[in-house]
């Protein structure tokens, strides 16, 4: 059942939060929701402008469309991760998205708010939920690359003004982490006093933390040891996960430790199997892998076991 993220927050607020995970393919779809039922999640699918053209914008849509038939007990959230102003409107009349993300976030403070209006605008008149995104998080999406030293962490007094000016559902704040494989290059985590300090001037307005793939050291050695490259990858402790959703953070979005788990599974299993040249082993073990990684996720989340308690409120509704 496709949900806005509003309903998902509402549940979630202060006391866990929703993982959001992208997705490029079937594997990752087959996976992704076989692992929320088995940790009884609720949950977000992303699909970010570089998924939308990785074959065909329809195509993401179909997959999700039809595992909701396969897992019919499935409760989440479509969304759209960093979209401009032309995808959100595209997302928005597509009828399919329940949540749109516009990052306006490298515009100046007075840009970001007048895209971030009309996106809103646009979004609210047909029943769709919107993120922003203030501050600067570091790392790499797809277009763009920030260096550690330009990421800028929100400040609090802004991003008050910046939800009462926009009407957006739901704020993306940079803490500390980034994009991809190569988070941190000191001993640097996440900044729970700016958090803290945007929770007491948005209490209960739900909050979202990108770049917090945890890329963990066991699965980058498997991958080396396969003949992986990845040199001083590093990530965020899956342990802060509870405090930050204590201070108000509802969606904590996940994909490059999705992306390293494919790295791992493919790598090895060609390694092992030289002789193989068939997708469907190393995908088979793939889907069970990534449904075990995101049952773990959702532990270290809180959002394992809620998926009940979700169905209940919603019913209610
Ligand atoms: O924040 C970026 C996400 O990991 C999506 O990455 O733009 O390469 O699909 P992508
Ligand atoms: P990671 O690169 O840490 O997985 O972050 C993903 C993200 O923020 C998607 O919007
Ligand atoms: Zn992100």
């Amino acid at each position: 059942m496709i949900v806005t993220t509003k309903e998902l927050f509402k549940h979630a607020y202060g006391r866990y939060a929703i993982g959001a995970y992208n997705i490029n393919n079937l594997e990752q779809t087959m996976g992704l929701f076989q692992g929320n039922l088995d940790s009884r999640a609720p949950f977000i699918v992303q699909i970010s402008k570089g998924a939308r053209s990785y074959t065909h914008k329809k195509m993401l849509e179909a997959l999700i469309r039809t595992a909701d038939e396969i897992f019919p007990d499935a409760i989440f959230a479509v969304h759209l991760d960093h979209g401009d102003e032309v995808t959100c409107y595209d997302c928005i009349q597509s009828g399919f998205y329940s949540s749109v993300m516009i990052d306006a976030s490298a515009e100046p403070f007075e840009k970001n708010i007048e895209i971030t209006r009309r996106v809103v605008e646009a979004a609210h008149a047909r029943g769709v939920v919107v993120e922003a995104e203030l501050g600067k998080l570091g790392g790499v999406e797809e277009h763009v690359s920030v260096k550690e030293s330009d990421a800028k962490l929100t400040d609090p007094d802004q991003a008050k003004e910046f939800v009462e000016r926009t009407g957006c559902d739901s704020l993306a704040c940079a803490i500390g982490t980034s994009h991809g494989a190569y988070k941190f290059t000191g001993s640097q985590g996440l900044h729970f006093e700016v958090l803290e300090e945007i929770q007491k001037r948005l209490p209960g307005f739900p909050l979202v933390m990108h770049g917090s793939s945890s890329v963990p050291a066991d699965e980058v050695a498997r991958i080396n040891a396969a003949g992986g490259k990845l040199k001083g990858a590093k990530g965020v402790d899956e342990n802060e996960f509870a405090r930050a959703a204590k201070l108000g953070v509802t969606k904590v979005n996940i994909d490059t430790d999705g992306r390293l788990v494919w790295c791992r599974v493919h790598r090895e299993s060609f390694r092992d199997n030289p002789e193989n040249f068939d997708l469907r082993p190393p995908g088979k073990i793939f889907m069970k892998e990534y449904a075990k990684f995101i049952a773990h996720k959702n532990e270290k989340l809180g959002s394992a076991c809620q998926l009940d308690a979700v169905r209940a409120l919603i019913q209610r509704r």
